[in-house]
Order: structure tokens, then sequence, then C-alpha cells
């Protein structure tokens, strides 16, 4: 494929690490990414978890409508974008804390910016597993929130010996699959943006009626 149809306008990516360590594996999958979006011919918006920097979530907090400014540019960047692609360590089995932080200051906001943006998951691990588990998890909340999460992920296993050194996978089919991968997935985001066929409603909790206690409703 040489590129994505992009004939009702160029479909923009946000993609980000959701690792902050110098040398990390993830943002070097990230930065992969990057250059295949490119090349099929989206726009990409490159975030840093740094950018989305918030507190510990503690409803306490939300007092005046009060939202970090980390979240804030969360929300910001997901809505300017038509989609989202998440590289994430998996820790301990699970996602890391900080993402999931992130989602649940995220998920405050009305209207609820996950809801129904397309999202891709990838992970990198030096595991035989490449972090698949993680990105599990980290489907989970997304889901919930109305997020259309692409059925393939994307985990690269052993990833201290997966990179050659122009930092490419090093294994062909790899790097075929990765590739092809998201090439899909902008396809579907594509398609979405300019063909537009379903609409669904959000319901935080089905079978709750709105109601000031509950207030998850949208
Ligand atoms: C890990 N690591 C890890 N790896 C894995 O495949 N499964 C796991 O459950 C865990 N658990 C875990 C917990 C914690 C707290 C840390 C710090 C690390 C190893 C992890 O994959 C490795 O450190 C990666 O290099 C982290 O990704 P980045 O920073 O290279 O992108």
């Amino acid at each position: 494929m040489e590129q994505v149809n992009t004939k009702g306008g160029p479909v923009r990516f946000l993609v980000f690490s959701v690792s902050q360590r110098k040398d990390s594996f993830n943002t070097k999958l990230a930065d992969l990414a990057v250059g295949v979006i490119q090349k099929y011919g989206g726009i990409v918006d490159l975030a840093h978890m740094k950018d989305f920097d918030a507190p510990s979530f503690n409803q306490d907090l939300e007092v005046d409508n009060f939202h970090p400014k980390g979240a804030e540019e969360f929300r910001r960047r997901l809505l300017a974008n038509d989609a989202f692609i998440v590289v994430s360590p998996e820790y301990n089995g699970s996602m890391p804390g900080l993402i999931k932080n992130s989602i649940d200051w995220v998920s405050r906001f009305r209207p609820q910016p996950f809801n129904e943006l397309h999202g891709l998951l990838m992970s990198a691990s030096p595991s035989m597993a490449g972090g698949n588990r993680g990105l599990w998890s980290l489907r989970i909340p997304l889901e919930h929130l109305g997020a259309r999460i692409f059925p393939d992920m994307f985990s690269l296993a052993m990833a201290h010996q997966a990179f050659n050194p122009d930092g490419q996978i090093a294994n062909t089919v790899l790097a075929k699959r990765f590739d092809e991968n998201i090439a899909a997935f902008m396809s579907l985001v594509e398609a979405a943006k300019n063909y537009p066929c379903m609409k669904k409603a959000w319901v935080e909790f089905l079978g709750e009626k709105p109601d000031p206690v509950t207030d998850r409703v949208e």
C-alpha cells in the first residue's frame, strides 16, 4: 500500500509512549510508528507523558470543576486528533499506574473525550510476551470509556535485542507486521472519519438513570 486514502483530508493521530525512561524501548517503538503513519500520509501529533502530568487522582480535588493542567492537555490533544496510538510498557502484568491515572482524570470531562475515538495499542518489553498483558489491561478502561480499540495489537518481544543499529525492527517479518498493523488501523480511522455510519451512546454504568449522586451518564 502506497498511501491510506485521505480523500476527506488527512487523518490526524496522537501518538505517545507511556514510558518516561531515557532509553525506553516503547518510545523507540512510538518513534517508528510516527514514521509509518507519515509514510502513509497521516499527520502525527507526538506527545510525551510529561505533557499530561497530573497529581494522583483524588475526587476531593474536583472542587469548582477542577481538572489538572495535564488532564486538560490530554483532553485537548485527544480532541484535536482523529485517533490515538498508545505505546506502553507492561508493569507487573498490567498497565503502568501513570497511564491509568491520566485516563481517570480525563474520564471526568463532559463530553467524555475517549468516547467514539479510535485507538491502537502497542508495547515493547525485554520479555518473551512483549508486554502484551499490559495492553489487555489497558484495553479495559479505554473500551469502558467508549473508545474503539483496534482488535490487532502489536507487542515487541525481547525488545532489548529487537532493534537494529538504525533503530528499525531487525526481524523483517515483525517489521512488516508492525507496518501492516498501523496501515490497517489508519484505513479504519480514515473510513470512520470520512464515511461515518454508526453512532453510539456512551453510558458508563448501564441501567443507571441520570441522578445527581451517580452523575455518570452522558
Ligand atoms: C517491569 N518490566 C516488566 N516487563 C514485562 O514484560 N512484564 C512485567 O510485568 C514487567 N513488570 C515490570 C514492573 C516494573 C515496576 C518495571 C520498572 C519494569 C520490565 C519492563 O518491560 C522493562 O523495564 C522495559 O524496558 C520498560 O519499558 P521501557 O521503559 O523500556 O519503554
